[in-house]
């Protein structure tokens, strides 16, 4: 097969991250795009950038996610999510290159009793989630060649996330208070990036590509609360001989947030498993990855 170049979008991004450290470990020849360089909701910057780079494959791992903020900064979430989403796969169409957009279990809005599947009706409850939903419309209307996988719960032994935060918190408190009426599966970003890599391999070998593209969900297997994920992280840093603290189960009507969150967040995703034999590793196996290499790295 021809060298695959990859044009991914964004970079210092937990998913970009991961997805640099997974192309750079296959020898793949990528290129990461931060906000320092290449604002994606500049449709003219955009065009040009990937045109330059003349990729056989887009990523969109960029992404407006503070879910509290967009609330307040609907517009700007807007602009990167559904806008810069829209302007990537419109360049990518025009490189004559699929493209992977990252999306989110926000589309929904946590009120089926079972996992959600992709054909299931969408209703984000705040403006971070209208805004990934708009962004996948817009990567549907402007990129027929696209494959749009939706995860949650997403955690890197970098960036801003739930592990390390109840980490950092950990070290501070003797107790944190953690929901537990909020359902949903961790996605540790090595494991998405592995992911994206391999459907990335497969859509460029398929001779049936269209077969392919739609909306898939890609989430770490298996599920759990808020609170149990929160007391499985101090289990393992316990284990490791890091920080850990109690953790007091409370419901979200106790800990009331600028956003909505939904409270079923689990994704079925057998989609993928059938058609792309792809199956994410148990959430708990990655948690352990993920604590044991801050340790390696003196980080607990
Ligand atoms: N985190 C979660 O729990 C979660 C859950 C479900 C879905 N997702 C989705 O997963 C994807 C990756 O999330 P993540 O956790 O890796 O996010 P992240 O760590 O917050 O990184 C997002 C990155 O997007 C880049 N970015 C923001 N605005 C930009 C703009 N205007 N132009 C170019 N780049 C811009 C940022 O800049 P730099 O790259 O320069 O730093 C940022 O680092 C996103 O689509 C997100 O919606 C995340």
């Amino acid at each position: 097969m021809k060298r695959q170049r990859i044009f991914v979008a964004g970079e210092h991004g937990q998913v970009a991250r991961a997805l640099a450290r997974c192309y750079a470990a296959r020898g793949n020849t990528f290129a990461c795009a931060g906000r320092s360089t290449l604002d994606i909701a500049d449709r003219a910057a955009v065009a040009r950038a990937v045109a330059e780079f003349r990729p056989d494959l887009v990523v969109n791992t960029a992404a407006y996610t503070d879910v509290d903020r967009a609330e307040d900064e609907s517009d700007l979430a807007f602009r990167v999510n559904c806008n810069g989403a829209g302007n990537l796969a419109a360049a990518a169409r025009t490189a004559k290159a699929p493209i992977i957009h990252v999306s989110t279990d926000y589309v929904f809005d946590g009120t089926k009793q079972q996992a959600y599947v992709e054909a299931d009706a969408t209703n984000p409850l705040g403006a971070y989630g209208r805004s990934k939903l708009a962004g996948e419309q817009a990567v549907a209307a402007e990129a027929p060649a696209h494959v749009i996988l939706r995860t949650s719960w997403v955690y890197s032994p970098d960036g801003s996330n739930f592990v390390l935060t109840m980490l950092r918190l950990a070290r501070e408190r003797d107790e944190i208070a953690v929901v537990d009426d909020q359902w949903g599966a961790p996605t540790s970003a090595a494991d998405l990036a592995g992911t994206i890599a391999t459907i990335g391999d497969v859509v460029l070998a398929a001779s049936d590509r269209p077969r392919l593209y739609g909306i898939y969900h890609a989430a770490g297997t298996g599920e759990t609360s808020r609170c149990c994920f929160a007391r499985a992280v101090m289990t393992g840093s316990a284990a490791q001989g890091g920080p850990a603290c109690r953790i007091r189960a409370i419901t979200m009507d106790e800990y009331p947030t600028r956003a909505k969150r939904p409270a079923n967040s689990r994704l079925d995703c057998s989609k993928l498993a059938n058609i792309f034999g792809l199956k994410l590793p148990h959430w708990a196996a990655s948690l352990d990855i993920c604590i044991a290499r801050l340790r390696a790295q003196g980080a607990i």
